[in-house]
């Protein structure tokens, strides 16, 4: 079944941050390629008026779009409305219907905190507006596995699944999707994509800024809720899944869900938690925290394919670069014939997954001269500055034709839950402080298996290094 495309697109939250950085940013694109021609409804408790809502749509714009046609810009202002009001006012609901006029199927945006979700939710079902309606929900879905169960079942209590749109920005980056293309566009790698011939796999996320004013976010959210439940373990999905039936969102799903349960729940001695210094004088950080601005952890998937290959996955704030790398190292060779690699690192495979776009091939080539030794190469198999789209763009986009391919499911974001539930009651466990700018706490070095340690990525994507010991 086709599904019918939204025809206005409500935002609560209006005035926040996410909205200014990402959702006008990607609404400016929308309209650029003629994808956005219907309503757009602002919903916030800033007392502005409509001139001043577009007036601060603009503001946003010049802030976080590279440059903007004057055209475009015009063209978005046109279908911009605003409703003011309080989210627990059945008024702000009535003002919306007002606003929406005859609109049929409007696509609600709740760009709020979480705790708002049910209030906004049960006044739109009491207004009569959620009926034939679609739902757009920001991570994080919850704060542990019982708390998203229950956040789901709020929503279900008004949208059928089906009209349930999880956002998890992850999903609609190019690299992200180039990683799924990859592995299910090409034969050659089948063969090698399992136990016998994988040794491990190593996910990084680096960011170079600390918390940057989200401070009180971060105090409630911390590294493994804010990235590692969702982002990080989408990842570990894409590489891990079976080969789904065919490229319908279900079937993905579907696939993601198996793996997500075939993961251990985790438990203290496979996770380092870390602090940069500093963190603590951050504004809205309490000067005691406990809170992790760095995990590092080692997943164990127990199926037939996965048996025994460690998953290390590491995301951190203030590390020395912004970029998000996929390693797969494979298995040494069963004979050393030219024995001069005992400490090299093994044949790989690195998706590069931001800030540009690469997969790259790691081997030894023989080095010229007359003796057989060699050094470590890399084909670069696809390589790109950027993404071209924006997640976000992406994701209004489909979300707006009501295409949920890439959006979360219930069943997918609980399994994910329950990955890292049981370490979410860690916060009393040791955080290490790590200076800012490192790569985290050393004591997470001692995580790695093998001669060869974490692999660090560099500020492009040629640039990564890695430090292995002799055995
Ligand atoms: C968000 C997190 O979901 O993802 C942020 O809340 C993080 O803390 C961001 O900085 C990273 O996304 P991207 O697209 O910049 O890699």
């Amino acid at each position: 079944m086709v599904a019918r495309a939204a025809d206005a697109l409500v935002i609560f939250g209006a005035s926040g941050d996410l909205c200014a950085r990402k959702i006008f940013p990607a609404l400016y694109h929308l309209t650029r390629r003629g994808r956005l021609q219907m309503p757009v409804i602002g919903v916030a408790r800033a007392g502005w008026t409509r001139e001043q809502f577009i007036a601060h749509v603009h503001a946003s714009l010049k802030t976080f779009v590279k440059t903007t046609d004057a055209a475009v810009v015009e063209r978005l202002a046109a279908v911009l409305q605003y409703v003011d009001g309080d989210y627990r006012k059945a008024e702000t609901f009535e003002a919306l219907r007002t606003a929406l006029g005859a609109a049929q199927q409007p696509l609600y945006y709740l760009a709020i905190p979480p705790s708002m979700f049910p209030v906004v939710i049960d006044l739109l079902g009491s207004s009569g507006a959620a009926k034939t309606a679609r739902v757009v929900v920001e991570k994080p879905f919850g704060r542990d596995l019982a708390s998203a169960r229950a956040l789901n079942a709020t929503l279900l209590q008004l949208f059928p699944e089906s009209s349930i749109f999880r956002i998890d920005h992850y999903l609609g980056k190019e690299p992200v999707q180039n990683l799924l293309y990859f592995r299910f566009a090409n034969a050659f790698l089948e063969p090698v994509w399992n136990r016998n011939y994988i040794a491990s796999v190593q996910i990084t996320m680096a960011e170079k800024i600390g918390v940057e004013g989200r401070g009180r976010f971060y105090e409630e959210a911390g590294a493994i809720r804010d990235v590692v439940q969702n982002h990080l373990l989408q990842v570990v999905a894409f590489l891990a899944m079976e080969p789904p039936v065919n490229s319908a969102g279900e079937s993905m799903r579907d696939e993601k869900v198996k793996v997500l349960r075939a993961i251990r729940p985790l438990d203290a001695p496979h996770l380092i938690r870390g602090q940069y210094r500093g963190y603590r004088q951050e504004e809205g950080v309490a000067p005691e925290s406990n809170v992790e601005t760095y995990a590092a952890l080692r997943l164990s998937i127990d199926s037939w394919r996965w048996n025994g290959v460690p998953f290390y996955l590491r995301a951190g704030k203030s590390l020395p670069v912004t970029a998000t790398e996929v390693v797969v190292d494979l298995k040494a060779p069963p004979a050393r014939v030219f024995g001069d690699f005992a400490a090299e690192p093994p044949n790989h495979l690195r998706f590069r997954l931001g800030p540009d776009v690469a997969i790259a091939l790691g081997a030894r080539a023989k080095t010229a001269g007359t003796s057989m030794t060699g050094h470590p190469v890399e084909l670069f198999v696809s390589e790109q500055q950027r993404e071209e789209m924006e997640a976000y763009e992406r994701l209004i986009g489909d979300a707006l034709a009501g295409d949920a391919a890439l959006f979360a499911r219930q069943d997918e974001v609980e399994a994910a839950w329950a990955i890292v539930d049981p370490i979410l009651g860690t916060a009393g466990m040791r955080v290490h402080e790590y200076a800012p700018d490192s790569w985290g706490p050393r004591v997470a070095d001692r995580m790695i298996e093998g001669a060869c340690g974490w692999h660090d990525p560099g500020a492009d994507a040629h640039g990564w290094s890695r430090f292995c010991a002799l055995p």
